[in-house]
Formats: C-alpha cells, structure tokens, sequence
C-alpha cells in the first residue's frame, strides 16, 4: 500500500485503504473530489449523493451528529434483489415450487424498517417472522395479505390464542414447535377455539457451520427438536388426528455463515429431514432454513467470521440445487423455500455518521536544547539516545523502552524525581516518534516493532456511545467498515483508535479493515481548527438499534430515514428526535418533574442562607430545565 505520507495521495488510493469499492457494494463510494457517496440505482441510472449533504440537510432540520441514517433505496434493492436472485436460481434449475421469504423481524424491529419491508415485499408475498409476543403483534398488524407469519421461540397460551385467532383472519400463522411441551398446549387451544392451528417444526441438525454462531446448531443447541422429540412430536399430532396441520420443517444453522460448503451441508441434512418425513405420510409444504446469509462487512470474500466465500446468487443456487437433489432421490414434490434472511437484508441500509470532539496525541512536548545538569545516569542515556548522533533504529527503541521502564521503577522507590521522570518519559516518546518516521521510510523493518504504530496511536475522541449505537463491536468484537467521510483526496497521516463519550475503557472502536488486513487504528486526518471531521460506520442496519443500550445514559441518537430522488434530491420520510435527557431518566426510574423539583427546593434553602442570589437561582433552574428537555450527546 502507498505511504500515507506521500504527497500525490489520491481517492483511489484512500478507496483502496479504507476498501469501500469491496464492502460497499455498488452502494457507497468516493467522489473525485473525495467525499462519501451513497449511490443507488434508478432506471434512468445511478444517482449519488455525498453524506456530507445528508449531514446538511439533518442539521439544517434541527438534528445534530450523532445521527443515524436509514437509506430507504437500499432497503428497497435488498428486499427486491434477495427474491429475484431466489427466482432466478429457481428458474435456471427447474426447480419446481417458489422462493417465500420472510424477515426475522428481531434482526431489527424499527417500526420504520418492518413497514417498508413490508411494503417493498408486497408483491413478493415477503413476510414476517416473529419471536415473542411484541414481536407478534407488531407483525400481525404490518403483515401483507399471503404473505407468511412463522412464530419462532416459546410460546405460551396467550401467544398461541392470538395466533390462532388470526388463522380467523385468513393470516397464515404458523407456529413452529421448538419443544415438545408446546405442542400439548395448541392442541388444547386450537381444540378450545376451533381453529385449525398450522404448524412446523424446528430440528437441530448436526452439520456444524463455522463463524461466531456454531452453538446455534448441534446436539446442545438450546432450539429445535432432538431426532427422538421430533418422531415423538409426529406420532402424537398423527394420534390426535392433526398431521393435515403439520406443514413445515423448519432449521437455523447459525447467523453470519461465512463458507458455502458448510451451508451446503446443513441444507441437505435439513432436506433429508424434509424427504423422511413426506415419506412418512406428513404432508410438510414447507422448508424453511432460518438465517445465515452472511454480509461481507471486511470485503475480502473469504472464510473470514466478518466475511463470506459467495455471493447472494450462489447461496440461492446452493439451497435450490441441494434441496432439488436431496429430495429427488425419493420422488418427493419440491417444497416451498423459505429463508429468513434478516441481517443480509437490512445491514446495508443504515449508518451511523458522528464528529470528533477532541484528539489526544502521544507526540513529545518542548524538550530543553541542552542537557540539564545532575540527571540520573539513565535519564542522561536517554538523552543521548535522542541526540540526532544516533540514528532511530529499532535496538535503540528497544533500549529507549527498557530506561524508561527502569526510570519508572526507579521512581516508585523514591531514587528518581518527578521532574526527571517526566523528563524521560518526554525524551522516550520523542525518540519512539523518531524511530515511527524512521520506520515509514523502511517499511520492511516494521516486522521488528509490530505494535509501535499502535502504541503511538492518537485517540479521537467521537460524540457517540459504542454501547448505544454499535453494541456488537463491544459485545462480540464485530468489525464494521469505518472511515472518514470528507478529505479523502488528501493523505490520512495520522493513525487513531475511536474513543466514544462514555467513562469506560472500553467504549472504544479498535479493530479496523485496511486494505486486505486487520489493524487496531484506523488511518484518519489530522484535525484542522474548528472543523467538523465525521467518521462513518457503516452496515449497522442488523441487530444494534434495540441491542443497544444506555450506559452512562447516552441515549437514542437522532434518527433519520431519507429517500433518495432520481433528480439527485433527497426526502427525510421521517424524523425520529433523539432521547433527551428526560427521556433516559424516566427510564432509569427518575420521574424528570420531580428531580426538577428537588433541585428547586435545594436552590431555595440557599438563597435563604444567602449562598445564592435569586438572579442565580433563576440561572440555574433555567439551566437544569433546558438540559432536562436536551440531547444526551454533545452539541457542537
Ligand atoms: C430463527 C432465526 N431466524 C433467522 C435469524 C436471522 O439470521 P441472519 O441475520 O443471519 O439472517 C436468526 C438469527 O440468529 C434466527 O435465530
């Protein structure tokens, strides 16, 4: 990769670093002038338009960074590209039966989110999959007629009788059976209510996948029916005379899969299922195959845990292929393939673009020109190893290193001063700085000094809070694509972990893709006065809006989804105004009124004793309340 020191640094070269033509998918990219473009396809071609516009335009609605952005278009173009890329695998097979996809709606609820995904899955009969009663009824009230609703995880009574009533409703309402004691329950109700219940069944398939979610299939998954549940499950529904009602098998290998060969492999295994059971007599339609369908956060197509070796087309043509074989063999009709993609769908859609705050350097301060008297031996060596005589180079690095930390130890066993302490420490990194351009200019040394880059790291401090607005990078170490949105015709120099608001070591983002490799800093410019320098995260539509939470009471950000026009304008659909302060404190259990009164009180008892007067007990009432009703983030 190119210095970054260079002075003829170009988007081309910022593209290649930061890797947005391989992530970005057609969907982000760089202008000529170095900006972030969102860009979407129209059929009178693509149109495209620099975040920093969409900065503008929210700033210019009232709604400052930190701000969440949902780009519609994208929704749009996934929901449409996942059925058409299922049709056309099933076309080219001859496969003979159709592609009925549903979207988990847990993957992300926002009422904004599951009413367009509804809405652009219309004609594709896109439906709904649901995994607890919240979730039940938020899907039964956006559902699309024909479209199916598939009800995973426990269900009680209650969940199953508002199932079952909406069967009244001619909602195709299915209610997948993940343990035997559920089972006993919708025959009773739909016995009650004389409704004939629709049900399927979830296995556990032994094929193991690779990435982050291995436990989801297997013997010890905490989902599904063992092999001997299943049978027993089967044999009862057959006894109470309702095998008509059992309609579908159902499997989840695991979210995120990164290598096609293991999808594969569970697919088969879950079509054999599928292909014993018809043989048996039940009358399953359905095949349903859950989650999976990876998204290429790092854009290197590979077996990567953030990656994935395949493209949409070749996961459809893998399920369609394999199905079609597998239940071949024994002359079974093929079933309807359901999928419930949920992170492939909406993690494109969203990002999160906030301002940095303030930077924090590890560069030297003024050092004395010459060499006080009365040093510490080592405080003296270290100067030395400064004086320009000695050239940077990694065996005086490592010398440098070893004075200090003898200094320190010094220090705590009182035979070296403050000031001299401070000297030193001031001396080795001015001599770490030195051996970092030194190493720039010899980049095949490197390899002797991995982590100097990152120890020397600045930190950006950033108005926005990890455990809010991307909990799974605390959470689970997932890696989203991360980088500056203007500048990038000119040399990011300086490299950089992002520090959030919150008072805790690890609200901090510090694993980055660069170019093809991992990095614990991300490449950033250095900072001019007063200026507004946004970074983006991007392909955070899946999971972080509700996982996230309020630590240090950093609440939801500004939220606005926006509708790109194929005259290049844009239109903001909807506004959501962040969580003021009063917001998160009603729901810590402060009641907002109350704690204003209480202030209220305390300021006047000090105005009785004379502390304050009531010009300023005016001023600080003023304040509490105008800050109550403010945002939980900076304002710039
Ligand atoms: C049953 C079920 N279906 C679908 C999904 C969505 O998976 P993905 O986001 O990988 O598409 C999940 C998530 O783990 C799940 O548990």
């Amino acid at each position: 990769m190119k210095q970054r020191s260079s002075n003829d640094w170009t988007v081309a070269d910022s593209a290649e670093l930061y890797g947005i033509d391989r992530w970005g998918a057609g969907n982000f990219c760089l202008s000529e002038n170095g900006q972030v473009l969102v860009q979407v396809e129209f059929p009178e071609g693509p149109v495209s338009l620099p975040l920093s516009e969409l900065v503008a335009g929210a700033e210019a609605r009232g709604h400052n960074c930190p701000l969440l952005i949902r780009i519609e278009n994208l929704l749009q173009a996934r929901v449409e590209l996942l059925n058409e890329s299922f049709a056309k695998a099933i076309a080219e097979s001859g496969y003979r039966n159709r592609y009925q996809g549903v979207f988990p709606v847990k993957v992300n609820q926002q009422a904004e989110v599951i009413k367009e995904i509804c809405r652009f899955g219309k004609s594709y009969s896109h439906g709904l999959e649901a995994g607890s009663k919240a979730e039940l009824l938020l899907a039964l009230a956006n559902l699309n007629e024909n479209s199916l609703l598939i009800c995973n995880g426990y269900k009680d009574r209650e969940f199953i009788d508002l199932g079952l009533l909406s069967r009244k409703l001619g909602i195709d309402c299915i209610f997948v059976i993940e343990s035997p004691s559920e089972l006993s329950i919708i025959i009773d109700r739909s016995r009650e209510l004389q409704i004939t219940p629709l049900i399927g069944l979830r296995i556990k398939v032994s094929a193991k996948v690779g990435g982050l979610w291995t436990e989801t299939s297997g013997d010890r998954s905490s989902f599904g029916l063992s092999t001997a549940q299943l049978i027993e499950v089967v044999d009862q529904l057959r006894q109470e005379q309702m095998l008509d009602c059992l309609q579908l098998l159902h499997c989840h290998l695991g979210s995120q899969i990164p290598d096609i060969t293991e999808i594969r492999a569970g697919v088969r295994e879950a079509a054999r299922f599928y292909t014993e059971l018809s043989d048996e007599g039940v009358p399953l339609r359905y095949l349903d195959l859950g989650g999976g369908l990876a998204v290429d956060y790092i854009g290197n197509q590979s077996q990567h845990s953030h990656s994935r070796n395949y493209d949409l087309p070749g996961y459809c043509r893998a399920i369609v292929e394999t199905v079609a074989e597998t239940v071949d063999a024994k002359r079974v009709p093929h079933p309807v393939l359901i999928t419930e993609s949920g992170r492939a769908t909406v993690a494109h859609t969203t990002l999160l673009l906030f301002n940095i705050l303030d930077v924090l350097q590890f560069e030297p301060l003024a050092l004395p020109e010459r060499r006080p008297d009365n040093l510490h031996q080592l405080v003296a060596e270290q100067f030395a190893l400064n004086l320009q005589a000695h050239q940077p180079s990694p065996a005086n690095y490592k010398r440098a290193l070893s004075n200090r930390d003898q200094i320190r130890d010094l220090f705590r066993a009182g035979e070296v001063s403050l000031r001299q302490r401070s000297l030193a420490e001031n001396l080795f990194l001015s001599i770490a700085r030195k051996t970092l351009a030194w190493l720039d200019q010899n980049p095949d040394v490197e390899t002797e000094l991995p982590q100097l880059r990152h120890q020397l790291a600045d930190i950006y401090y950033g108005n926005f809070s990890v455990f809010q607005s991307l909990p799974d990078t605390w959470a689970i170490g997932q890696v989203y694509p991360v980088m500056p949105i203007e500048r990038l015709n000119e040399a990011p120099t300086r490299d950089a972990i992002i520090s959030d608001l919150t008072c805790d070591c690890d609200g901090k983002l510090a694993g980055f893709i660069l170019g093809h490799s991992e990095s614990p800093t991300l490449p950033v410019h250095s900072l001019d006065a007063d200026e507004n320098y946004i970074l983006g995260v991007f392909l955070i539509g899946a999971y972080q809006e509700t996982l996230g939470d309020l630590h240090n009471l950093f609440g939801d950000t500004n939220v606005l989804s926006v509708k790109l026009n194929a005259d290049g304008s844009f239109d903001v659909v909807r506004e959501t105004p962040a969580d003021s302060v009063a917001d998160v404190l009603l729901q810590t259990e402060y009641n907002p009124q109350e704690l204003f009164e209480r202030m209220r009180s305390r300021a006047e008892a000090a105005v009785r004793k004379g502390v304050i007067n009531l010009q300023e007990r005016q001023q600080l009432l003023n304040e509490f309340s105008t800050r109550l009703q403010g945002s939980t983030y900076f304002n710039h």
